[in-house]
């Protein structure tokens, strides 16, 4: 796919209207985690250096077409302001008088952000009227909130059919990431797919079983899997009315030549506390692991067997934990197949790109983040990316 960039467009004095995803953690009214608001500075510097006045269109939460004002976006310009080493403007409206006068009053080089376009409701609704009203504001539209993309949103996808539409820096770094990691990937190619219910990662595997040369699942979702195949799970976290499901993907994988890398062995507990007694024990068909023992995380034949793959594989895809990585010891496997992941990839031999909540939250614990090749800001648009399916944000990008 092919999508214009920022080094194509005429900068000096126009009003770039910039989507960014400035949905940021907060905590008592305040940011506590700014990665995202780290993430969208290039292309503003980008802008700036241009001339181009930079007009930043966000949502925060789901405010539902109301004005909610602990959803107000007001709190984020004072960490912006403070990353940018420049003012940030602020107009309490996104569209409208307000939104034209502020934007009139800045120099070119000069940033504003707008209030939560979700304060009004043709945002989710992609009403043609209100993408008009935002585009009135604007000469150029910039994309630049991957994470955002799957929404079909007027300040995602709408605007994009209004105005000479660009992708910004991180939408273009994280599509050129994607694409090296599943598009058009260095073969073998690896997935790591982990979390607690098959029932929310169908799609995902089935879509992955298809491109992948090794799959480890591992994870609540791996018990399913074992169950299905006839192991006892004990009280672990298990969907036995997935079990079909999960034979149908495990037979598509032998199909397509895709090899499924399940546990061998487990660490289990009766609690899941931090420091509690631990056993790790092998899995066996027939062996009955007790119905007060609950598998939290995988056991070390396993992650030899998830880093043999990993050191035959050139590139890897990683989504979900393999275990309870919160809570201690139960980060083993995790932090350990994280480690080697982002050693190989500072030694230039795996491409690793990570992406969604919780991978993120478990490559900060094991303190890779940045040694991988990238992890992605997205969420949700990571995972229906990862699905295969077309995302409209990105979509409406094309040319
Ligand atoms: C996210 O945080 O994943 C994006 O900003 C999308 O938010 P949403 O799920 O509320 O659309």
């Amino acid at each position: 796919m092919t999508f214009r960039t920022l080094d194509d467009a005429e900068l000096q004095g126009r009003r770039a209207l910039v989507r960014v995803d400035f949905n940021v953690p907060m905590a008592d009214g305040r940011v506590s985690d700014d990665t995202r608001l780290r993430a969208a500075l290039p292309t503003i510097e980008k802008l700036r250096t241009g001339g181009a006045k930079v007009v930043l269109l966000a949502h925060f939460d789901r405010p539902k077409g109301k004005r909610v004002p602990e959803m107000s976006l007001k709190p984020v310009v004072e960490p912006l302001s403070k990353l940018l080493g420049a003012p940030v403007a602020f107009a309490d409206d996104c569209s409208g008088e307000a939104a034209r006068a502020a934007i009139d009053a800045l120099q070119p080089g000069g940033v504003i952000l707008l209030e939560n376009v979700r304060y009004e409701a043709g945002e989710e609704k992609n009403d043609p009227e209100f993408a008009k009203a935002l585009a009135a504001n604007g000469d150029l539209y910039v994309n630049d909130a991957f994470s955002a993309a799957h929404r079909a949103h007027a300040s995602t996808e709408g605007l994009a059919r209004l105005l000479p539409a660009y992708a910004g820096e991180q939408m273009r770094r994280e599509l050129e990431a994607l694409d090296k990691a599943l598009g058009t990937p260095t073969r073998p190619v690896m997935g790591i797919v982990g979390g607690a219910k098959v029932s929310t990662k169908l799609d995902l595997l089935n879509n992955l079983v298809g491109k992948l040369d090794y799959l480890a699942i591992g994870g609540g979702m791996a018990n399913t899997f074992q169950y299905a195949q006839g192991y006892d799970v004990g009280g672990s976290l298990c969907e036995k009315d997935m079990a079909d499901t999960a034979r149908e993907i495990l037979g598509k994988a032998e199909q397509s030549g895709c090899r499924i890398i399940l546990p061998v062995d487990v660490v289990v507990a009766e609690d899941l506390k931090p420091g509690v007694a631990t056993e790790t024990l092998k899995l066996e068909k027939g062996r009955a692991l007790g119905d007060t023992k609950k598998i939290f995380d995988a056991g070390p034949e396993t992650l030899a067997l998830i880093l043999q793959a990993m050191a035959a594989a050139k590139t890897l895809i990683w989504n979900g934990p393999l275990g309870v990585f919160e809570v201690q010891p139960f980060d083993k496997s995790t932090v350990q197949a994280a480690l080697e992941a982002a050693r190989l990839a500072m030694s230039g031999q795996l491409v690793a790109v990570a992406g969604g909540g919780d991978t993120v939250a478990a490559l900060n614990a094991a303190g890779v983040a940045d040694d991988f090749t990238f992890v992605s800001t997205a969420g949700g648009a990571f995972l229906e990316w990862m699905e295969g399916k077309e995302l409209p944000g990105v979509a409406a990008l094309a040319r």
